[in-house]
């Protein structure tokens, strides 16, 4: 069966027009190459092998595959080319994992890399990599929580997890109605179309590396530290990606090994990674384990919020998410008491992955809340209302906008809400209990510093450079957008270059910045570009004349958007995570406007009275997301997150041997993911909202808002289907069965 495409959606008030993603067709078609397809003369193929065990050391290595015909070296700790060891991001570096691949015998963490193979073909490599034997000491590993060997800690960067407001303790103990639940998340892995790759390309002692980065600042800059060369001789390339979700954010480990050996081999390398090897390559999210307490007054007003968590990270990193920062602004608690600690573990670094602090954490407070409704015996939509407010809970002062109840409103009548029996279990369709089930979706407005430059032609077409990335969402098409609009041009004449730390530098693809921060940049450039016209844009036809007056053929500006001053983008440059510094003490009078976007998700679960099989048949999300640049991105945007959203619910995890301390489904057979055919019907309603404070385009940031609300929405439905109340995602068949 297969669905109509929705017609295109009409742009409300404050949207820009739907216009098609430039790319679309290439896209599709598999014609746009990734950096992988990128042909190179006189290529040699690198393979990995990565580590059978999780803790210990090696002991011996068989490399007599070395002398296979065709294999050119295998890199081993014993032979690696010496490189400068990185920090991690969290520690003022830019690496994703601060372990150097072949610094020395030690295994620190199933999948890390022990040799790498490089041959004339692809498969010789693979050849020779799989022959490689590798003999290891092997020692007691600690796979994750509640484990021997499991330490805590509390590091700086967690200080932001830990709010304090009033008398938690005691106006938690005397309110009427209590609930006190422990949640759990899975880990989980971003499984992009794209598998991770990096082509090494030297002319003379100038470094091309084609490398899917979502930051290329970051890892040309991290590459050249390593490397021990200068950044202006580094120069990554990273045009199209077939996905990120948070993974590509920092330099990973093996770019500088390529890097290296393509330099002492004297021709190109290119190294594929595996699905499976990229598991332990890259980040991941990484499990928690989550205490909520809410209590409330009869009527139904919050009076206390607690939320502790626990999430896993590697030994070394103090890589967190501290998701209660953003929970604690969430309703009108009056008392709020927050905290997460890491726990530290035999594993690979975890980062970023979509709605990093916010999916798990969201769950566990919207799933809170769902259990508070039914001890008040109040609809869930209504005890959110109660409890909205447009002052942050924490320092008074008011959201830049928060359309929160416009959102539940909104997507409550679409989904026909008011047809839902509030009664768990009361809903049936022959064999199938019908459930369901809402939560709220808030992601905070993020933005860096970003440089852009603009040249325009008296032909009437620009040029825009700037070193943002398409993920795959339609950064082409939203800044080709923003510069036509402010240019006064037609969007086809806008050629916009991304991706390249060769063009003016930008923020990773993270976070939902991308179009607020890209976007600024443009639309400050753009402003110049008027003001060398007197301060008005000429009409394009009368372009030739304008340019003649001014005596030039061609107007070329440059400009760098820095909202947190000069620090902020001289961080961007270099390729640095940036945290704008608090305001110094006494100067926090009146507040600062706190920034979040905001949503709604309504879910229809249907599970089998015997089987338990659980479908999602319909979710309906509506949003706000301040000024949206393009309707018809944006929808697309918010359909594919909330279909994520239904993974994180339903499927998605990464299984754990607990004995090996070895991820075990590290393969897209086994590690299940929500496709479009999932389910059926997936609407997506925007509200229109202006928001003038959050930047100069009143872009806030819809790409991760998207998949936030989606697992406690299903879990509340799951709920409301059988009356069982499953806290440990993914809610699986089993969990129905035995609980
Ligand atoms: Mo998000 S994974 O911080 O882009």
């Amino acid at each position: 069966m297969t669905r109509p495409t929705p017609p295109v959606p009409v742009p409300l008030s404050n949207m820009g027009q739907p216009v098609p993603r430039y790319q679309a067709a290439d896209k599709v078609t598999g014609a746009q190459p990734y950096v992988a397809d990128v042909p190179i003369a006189n290529l040699l193929h690198a393979r990995l092998v990565t580590s059978a065990i999780a803790k210990g050391r090696i002991v011996a290595i068989d490399d007599r595959a070395a002398a296979l015909p065709g294999v050119v070296r295998i890199y081993t700790y014993l032979n690696a080319p010496r490189r400068i060891p990185p920090r991690h991001s969290s520690a003022g570096g830019r690496a994703s994992d601060s372990r150097m691949p072949l610094a020395s015998d030690m295994i620190e963490y199933g999948g890390q890399i022990v040799a790498m193979v490089v041959a004339e073909t692809p498969e010789i490599a693979r050849d020779a990599a799989q022959r490689l034997v590798v003999r290891y000491e092997e020692g007691p590993a600690t796979a994750t929580f509640d484990q021997r060997g499991a330490t805590t800690s509390h590091p700086q960067p967690l200080a932001r997890s830990a709010k304090q407001v009033g008398n938690f303790d005691e106006a938690y103990a005397a309110a009427p109605v209590r609930i006190d639940q422990r949640y759990s998340t899975p880990a989980q892995h971003h499984n992009t179309i794209e598998l991770f790759s990096t082509t090494a390309v030297w002319e003379g002692d100038q470094l091309t590396l084609h490398e899917s980065s979502r930051w290329v600042h970051n890892l040309a800059n991290g590459i050249a530290e390593t490397i021990g060369f200068p950044p202006e001789k580094v120069r990554v390339k990273s045009p199209f990606m077939g996905g990120s979700f948070g993974s590509r954010s920092f330099m990973m480990q093996h770019s500088g090994l390529v890097s290296l050996a393509a330099r002492e081999l004297g021709r190109p390398i290119k190294l594929l990674i595996t699905r499976s090897q990229g598991y332990a390559i890259d980040t991941y999210r990484a499990e928690t384990r989550q205490r909520v307490r809410l209590a409330a007054e009869r009527s139904g007003n919050l009076v206390a919020f607690g939320h502790e968590g626990l999430e896993l990270s590697s030994r070394p990193d103090n890589y967190s998410v501290a998701g209660t920062a953003h929970t604690a602004e969430m309703y009108g608690y009056g008392n709020v008491l927050t905290r997460v600690s890491l726990v530290h573990a035999d594993r690979n670094t975890p980062g970023f992955m979509r709605s990093p602090a916010e999916l798990p954490y969201m769950f566990a407070l919207e799933t809170a809340m769902d259990e508070m409704a039914i001890e008040l015996n109040l609809d869930p939509v209504e005890l959110r209302r109660i409890n909205d407010t447009q002052l942050s809970p924490i320092t008074g002062a008011p959201f830049t906008s928060r359309s929160l109840m416009k959102c539940f409103d909104q997507a409550a009548e679409s989904f026909g809400w008011a047809k839902r029996n509030p009664v768990p279990g009361s809903m049936t369709d022959g064999d199938w209990q019908v459930g369901y089930g809402c939560a709220a979706a808030s992601y905070p407005v993020l933005m860096q510093a970003c440089a852009a430059r603009i040249v325009l032609t008296p032909n009437g077409k620009a040029r825009v450079e700037v070193a943002v990335h398409d993920v795959g969402a339609g950064a082409y098409t939203a800044m080709q957008q923003i510069a036509a609009r402010e240019l006064g041009l037609a969007s086809q004449d806008v050629t916009v270059l991304l991706g390249d730390s060769r063009l003016p530098a930008g923020p990773p693809a993270g976070g939902s910045m991308t179009t607020a921060s890209g976007g600024s940049a443009i639309f400050a450039c753009a402003a110049k570009i008027r003001e060398r016209f007197g301060g008005r844009m000429p009409r394009v036809r009368e372009f030739s004349a304008a340019f003649e007056r001014l005596n030039v053929n061609r107007i070329e500006e440059y400009t760098e958007w820095s909202p947190f001053g000069p620090a902020g983008m001289e961080a961007i440059n270099n390729g640095r995570a940036f945290f704008p510094p608090p305001p110094p003490p006494g100067t926090t009078n009146p507040p600062r406007p706190v920034r979040f976007s905001f949503g709604a998700n309504f879910v229809e679960v249907r599970i089998h009275r015997l089987t338990r099989e659980i479908r999602v048949a319909r979710i309906t999300g509506a949003f706000e997301g301040g000024y949206i640049v393009n309707p018809r991105l944006a929808r697309s945007q918010y359909m594919a997150g909330m279909i994520w959203g239904v993974a994180s619910a339903l499927h998605e995890s990464t299984e754990l041997d607990l004995i090996r301390a070895r991820y075990v489904n590290d393969n897209l057979a086994e590690y299940l993911v929500a496709v479009s055919a999932d389910i059926p019907q997936v609407d997506v309603i925007m509200v229109p909202e202006v928001d003038n404070q959050v930047n100069p385009i009143g872009v806030k940031g819809i790409g991760e808002l998207s998949n936030v609300g989606t697992a406690a929405a299903v879990s509340n439905a799951v709920f409301h289907a059988t009356g069982k109340r499953i806290r440990d995602l993914p809610i699986t068949m089993d969990k129905l069965l035995t609980v």
